[in-house]
């Protein structure tokens, strides 16, 4: 039996939904799993297979194992194929992606007991926040949040035309870094600014009103405090919106910066990867469709 099992990248935040938006893109991470009688081997192509682990440490092994664990499945052997598309560390939820996918293969391989809320629960808690973990299984664009440690989420469909221009730089960011550089506090003032965004972009995106996005996509919860970590970022959205992006923003926790267009897709491409190459940065651009 071959089980395999195919999830999209993510973009989370969306600018002002910290931990409670996500958007999942037309860009896969393929996980293959088949039951075998002992052992394990991991087996990884594409994104990031120099450095991926293949022992016990593997991260679609553990969110696997600990599914097997859930449901009472005693596991002799287990071969994985993992074939990546999603760039590492780079804001795009690689590491949801590996969770989710070995999570959902894993309850396939022990006859899909448990339901798609119970796989978006653990996998959550495997990852410690559930704005990537839910586009990741559903697609589409998804609200989402934390309420007595279950996930409450609606999806709503991306608007038509919408595509997502992603400047991915060269060098990894840390999630834990990320969110340790956001100080515990902000000014009221900056929290409701953000209420008010975060707001105003669902319905938006709902109603497919993509003149407001360059409003209701602004931020003042963690793109700013993140700059440091990312240079020319501020530069790099500036430069997009001037090129016609509709709104943009840092992808999740960064590196990489998402600027959503319904057209000048190429000039905005070039002018993102044009602006962080002028503030030192390598970067490679991809223009990608959300993922329904
Ligand atoms: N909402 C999370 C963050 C996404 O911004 O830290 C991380 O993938």
């Amino acid at each position: 039996m071959i089980i395999r099992v195919q999830v999209p990248a993510t973009t989370a935040n969306l600018g002002p939904g910290f931990d409670c938006l996500g958007m999942a893109l037309e860009l896969h991470n393929v996980i293959e799993m088949v039951p075998t009688s002992r052992g394990l081997s991991i087996e990884v192509s594409g994104e990031g297979a120099a450095d991926i682990p293949r022992d016990e440490s593997n991260l679609v092994f553990q969110a696997a194992r600990s599914l097997f664990r859930q449901v009472g499945f005693a596991m002799s052997g287990l071969r994985l194929r993992l074939l990546n598309q999603i760039p590492v560390a780079r804001g795009l939820g690689s590491s949801t992606a590996a969770i989710v996918g070995g999570v959902i293969a894993a309850n396939l391989l022990t006859g899909g007991k448990l339901s798609i809320r119970e796989l978006i629960n653990i996998a959550s808690s495997i990852e410690g926040h559930q704005d990537n973990v839910v586009p990741a299984v559903l697609g589409g664009v998804v609200v989402s949040v934390q309420s007595d440690g279950e996930i409450k989420y609606l999806k709503i469909e991306p608007p038509n035309g919408l595509k997502g221009v992603v400047a991915v730089p060269d060098f990894a960011l840390i999630t834990k870094t990320s969110r340790e550089i956001i100080p515990a506090q902000v000014p009221f003032q900056d929290a409701a600014f953000n209420v008010g965004r975060a707001a105003l972009l669902v319905a938006a995106l709902q109603q497919g009103d993509l003149g407001l996005l360059g409003v209701a996509m602004e931020d003042r919860l963690h793109q700013s405090f993140r700059s440091p970590l990312i240079p020319g970022l501020k530069k790099v959205l500036a430069a997009a919106k001037l090129a016609g992006a509709r709104g943009v923003t840092l992808s999740g926790a960064g590196p990489s910066v998402i600027a959503f267009a319904d057209s000048n897709f190429e000039l905005i491409a070039r002018v993102m990867g044009e602006t962080f190459r002028q503030n030192g940065v390598k970067s490679r651009v991809m223009v990608l469709k959300p993922s329904p």
